[in-house]
């Protein structure tokens, strides 16, 4: 999706833009451009194709200017083309904008805007904003300070749908404005200089420091200032918070993919996300500060998420269930926003999502709040929308994942659930003490066994190099080895575009098992004692049909005729999607390689989806 990064400072903006759209890059996009303020004109270079291909445009190295604004665009309205492409200006040049979402109304807005007598270059809804906004300009008589502020909030007013703007005005060439709804944008605030970008892993090489956004909030900046308004245009006071990321994060640092990276950064990811809350005789959620009373009130847990994050909800529902004994629904998000969920005051509702930007998820989140249920957002990136919104906001430590599908925020998730979990248990008394105890050990083990697992990867990857080429794959398991399928399936079909199928193993004989025919691969997960012997004989059951059949497993399962086998270390099986996805995800990263995809950037997603 629309990436945007910005400079206000010292140095000539164009390199640090495009470097910072370079970075952003993993987002997924069609087209590329920047505006840079000039001595008496604002310049913008833009095409379609790669961020790369900006170096070669016309004049690109004869921009001085060190106020600007970038985007990359992933097309909504209108094709992917130069004239599409971002920034857009008005019809006077006297404004450019980069936009990401949708305006809605703004077919509407064209419509009267062509009545006073604008005329539009490009398909897109965004370029009804700079024409707003110069509208707004020509009808303030003031010539105060404020007066672009005023036309930008003014157009802001008229807009529906969601929108992160940046906007630079040749009239106030030492300033930007920036403003937000319902999409993301933080400020970096450097020495003399500050940065805005979409997303913070595009500028965190040159800062730490940033400020959030809320919605319609304005920042108004200038290389040494942020100043911050309402919609009144009163000023407002903001603070920066510190991101412990390391640059690095964002980089390869020598792995051919960041997938393959993130893959690997797992036993770290984990062991930061448990930090110090297991270190205590009881798990620590300081932040939550639930009580027995409380949570005795609780009735109904509620997870809801979008795509892995979801997965990570249906792992978690069981160990909530048998530890809490409180009934868990786990949802998708947009689904839940959509059909008036029975939710009250005795709900909990818990909301993952690594961006902390989806839409969705974000929506689903305000509902439940409407509905008077207690919200904690899960997240992987400080001050995002989603824990800005919720009650509770509660951090996984797995550092930027860069790879559009999810790996290690994945497994962090679940870390962070079963420990979740583990605590309102240990409020509430109901669970068996010796369980819980086994299940704290088995959560520091995890570390260590993940990197056991990553130490030899000889077998997934002949496996691959095997059934690369297949059309058709099912993934199956029983209990949390079905969860653990239905992730395991749409890593596959995320990056090697094979249409795959996440299946409960006892259900596909109601169906599915139509399809099953000599050569059609089936990948079983066997992590759950009490569920061996009925798990076997339903991979029985395919391998008789004539599947190629790939089993991973924490069971001795020897002498059982499976060909290949792929052991992974013994943990308890509420926790043991954390370590049997592994393999998983190493299959689909290396049955991709082996097709010459593109790993990081699969076609037609997103990392983050900011938008419905
Ligand atoms: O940022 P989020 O966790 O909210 O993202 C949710 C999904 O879009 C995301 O998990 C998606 O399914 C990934 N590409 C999966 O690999």
């Amino acid at each position: 999706m629309c990436g945007i990064v910005g400079y206000i400072g010292n140095k000539k903006a164009t390199p640090i833009l495009i470097q910072g759209l370079t970075r952003l890059e993993y987002r997924g996009y069609d087209s590329a451009g920047i505006a840079v303020i000039e001595k008496d004109k604002i310049e913008v270079k833009k095409d379609k194709g790669r961020v790369s291909n900006l170096y070669n445009l016309d004049g690109i190295d004869d921009l001085k200017g060190t106020c600007g604004i970038a985007h990359t665009r992933w097309a909504t309205h209108g094709k992917p083309s130069k004239e599409n492409s971002h920034p857009h200006m008005d019809n006077d040049n006297l404004f450019a904008v980069v936009h990401n979402g949708i305006i809605e109304n703004y077919n509407e807005l064209r419509n009267e805007l062509t009545e006073k007598g604008y005329h539009f270059l490009s398909q897109t809804d965004t370029e009804v904003i700079p024409n707003l906004i110069n509208y707004y300009y020509k009808q303030d008589k003031e010539n105060d300070t404020l007066k672009v502020l005023r036309a930008v909030r003014n157009a802001c007013t008229e807009l529906k749908g969601s929108f992160a703007l940046e906007i630079i005005c040749i009239k106030e060439p030492e300033n930007m404005i920036v403003v937000r709804k319902d999409s993301p944008l933080v400020i970096g605030k450097g020495n003399g200089e500050n940065y805005i970008a979409s997303d913070i892993p595009a500028i965190l090489s040159y800062t730490k420091d940033f400020y959030f956004l809320n919605d319609y909030e304005f920042a108004y900046l200038s290389k040494n200032n942020v100043k911050f308004y309402d919609t009144e245009l009163n000023e407002i006071k903001k603070n920066t918070k510190s991101i412990e990321w390391d640059s690095k994060g964002a980089e390869k640092g020598g792995f051919e993919h960041f997938m393959l990276k993130e893959i690997y950064e797992q036993p770290r990811a984990i062991r930061e996300t448990i930090g110090t809350r297991l270190n205590s005789s009881k798990v620590s959620f300081e932040e939550l500060g639930f009580t027995k009373e409380y949570l005795e009130t609780i009735n109904k847990i509620y997870i809801v998420a979008c795509g892995t994050a979801m997965h990570a909800g249906i792992v978690s529902k069981n160990i909530f269930e048998k530890l809490c004994k409180i009934p868990v629904e786990v949802d998708i998000a947009s689904e839940f926003r959509y059909r008036d969920p029975l939710i009250d005051e005795k709900t909990l509702t818990i909301f993952i999502s690594q961006s902390g930007e989806t839409a969705d998820t974000i929506a689903a989140l305000k509902l439940a709040k409407e509905k008077k249920a207690k919200t904690i957002a899960i997240s992987n990136v400080i001050g995002s929308s989603i824990t800005r919104e919720a009650d509770y906001s509660i951090y996984t430590h797995a550092g930027p994942e860069i790879a559009v599908a999810s790996t290690k925020a994945y497994t962090s998730q679940v870390t962070i659930l079963t420990l979740i979990a583990i605590y309102c248990a240990e409020i509430l008394e109901k669970a068996d003490l010796a369980k819980i105890e086994t299940l704290k050990k088995d959560l520091l083990s995890l570390p260590a066994k993940v990197d056991e697992i990553l130490k030899d990867t000889s077998a997934i990857k002949k496996f691959a190099k095997r059934v690369y080429k297949e059309k058709d794959m099912f993934f199956l398991g029983r209990g949390v080895d079905y969860a653990v399928s239905l992730e395991g399936s749409l890593k596959l079909k995320e990056i090697s575009y094979i249409h795959s199928e996440g299946y409960a193993s006892g259900e596909l004989k109601h169906g599915p098992i139509a399809l099953i025919d000599t050569g059609v691969t089936v990948v079983a997960t066997i992590t759950d004692e009490a569920l061996v012997e009925k798990s076997i004989s339903n991979i029985q059951e395919v391998i008789t049909r004539g599947a190629k059949v790939l089993v991973i497993t924490n069971q001795n399962l020897e002498n059982k005729g499976f060909e290949t086998v792929i052991n992974i270390p013994k943990i308890s099986t509420e926790i043991s999607p954390i370590l049997s996805i592994i393999p998983l995800q190493l299959l689909a990263y290396y049955i991709s390689k082996e097709k010459g995809l593109d790993v990081d950037k699969p076609r037609n997603l997103a990392k983050s989806v900011t938008v419905e």
